[in-house]
């Protein structure tokens, strides 16, 4: 195979994840103080993609300023912006053009353990049209239900399947290996994978295969499973950063009576006043300052947020810029600034 080419579908609203998303896009969320879409970027270079192209929609402009043509992840990027969306598969229908051999297509929110490298050589080797990762959850209603043969074929697709009753535990990761053929299933305009193309394959006749891996997953496009990701970052659960406690960014100021314990990261030019508490995992941005006596704990603060003297944050995420009162009670919310 040539060139490894890969299409992230990032161009979704985000609803799930209001009021976080009310300014910026998805992908563009802090994770540990960098925008999201890097790991997923990085992880792809890794994998040998060489070039990915971004279907986005939503709030562009601040993606593209910041990754401009790649040279930041170790890949050349193009962006293809959709006026209306086009759904999933409608989006990477629309960049047939410039799909000749074999690509992969990742769900620009998920962050999987999983080896590329081995589902596209599988995909190769047997000659398939479409290949889907696959793993097991006990719940799988939020996700797209996958149930397959003996073989590992798919027999059927049902996207947010109802429960109580599951015809099976696997679901779709939202990482497809495909061959370009595939997408004239549907025609141009809006579609998607999980519903129309997918099912429309299946009728048709078409094998589509899995590959069932397993390992740490997670969908951030939720504001608890958002959350859940950057905890699970610095306890040392899901791939990318090892855990690391305390880490400081440049130029923090720790006054010496706080008392920091777990896994933290303070932001550049954080401060942190006297007899403060925090307790990881704990991610704050750049500029944070937490004044006297507060007492912080499992929640992600983005850049320069002012907590006031003698507050609790707890369980919550707080957005760039918020400044809370002294004596502030926050627990399990999610609090944007409203300028
Ligand atoms: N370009 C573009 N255009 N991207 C889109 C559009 C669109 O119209 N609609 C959604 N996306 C992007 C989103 O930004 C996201 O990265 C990805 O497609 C998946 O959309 P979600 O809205 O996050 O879907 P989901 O989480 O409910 O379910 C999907 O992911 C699950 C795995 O996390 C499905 O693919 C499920 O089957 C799957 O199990
Ligand atoms: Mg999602």
């Amino acid at each position: 195979m040539g060139h490894l080419t890969a299409v992230v579908l990032a161009g979704g609203r985000g609803t799930r994840l209001r009021p976080l998303t009310d300014k910026l896009a998805k992908p563009m969320l802090p994770v540990l103080n960098r925008p999201f879409l890097e790991y997923t970027l990085l992880a792809l270079a890794h994998a040998g993609v060489e070039r990915t192209f971004l279907a986005l929609g939503y709030q562009p402009d601040p993606i593209i300023e910041h990754f401009g043509i790649g040279e930041n992840v170790g890949m050349h990027l193009e962006y293809y912006i959709e006026d209306e969306p086009l759904g999933t598969s409608g989006a990477v229908r629309s960049l047939l053009p410039e799909l000749d051999e074999t690509f992969l297509v990742l769900n620009g929110d998920v962050t999987t353990q999983m080896d590329y490298k081995t589902m596209i050589d599988r995909h190769v080797e047997n000659r398939e049209y479409g290949t889907i990762a696959v793993h097991q959850v006990e719940d799988p209603s939020a996700y797209g239900l996958v149930v397959t043969d003996g073989e590992g074929f798919v027999t059927q697709f049902i996207e947010k399947p109802k429960g109580p009753n599951f015809k099976s535990d696997l679901i779709n990761s939202g990482v497809y290996v495909l061959e370009p053929e595939i997408l004239r299933f549907v025609p141009e305009g809006f579609s998607m994978f999980e519903t129309d193309l997918f099912p429309k394959v299946l009728v048709s006749g078409v094998q589509l295969n899995t590959h069932k891996w397993s390992g740490y997953f997670n969908d951030m496009g939720t504001t608890e499973n958002y959350l859940t990701l950057h905890k699970d970052l610095l306890n040392g659960q899901a791939p990318y950063v090892a855990s690391a406690s305390p880490l400081k960014g440049l130029n923090t100021q720790v006054d010496p009576s706080a008392k920091l314990e777990g896994s933290i990261i303070l932001g550049d030019e954080a401060r942190i006043e006297a007899n403060v508490k925090l307790v990881g995992p704990l991610s704050l941005g750049a500029g944070c300052i937490v004044r006297q006596n507060s007492v912080l704990e499992s929640s992600v603060l983005w850049d320069n947020v002012d907590v006031g003297p003698g507050s609790t944050v707890k369980n919550s995420v707080i957005g760039a810029d918020v400044s809370l009162d002294a004596n502030s009670s926050i627990s399990d919310e999610i609090l944007v600034s409203n300028s």
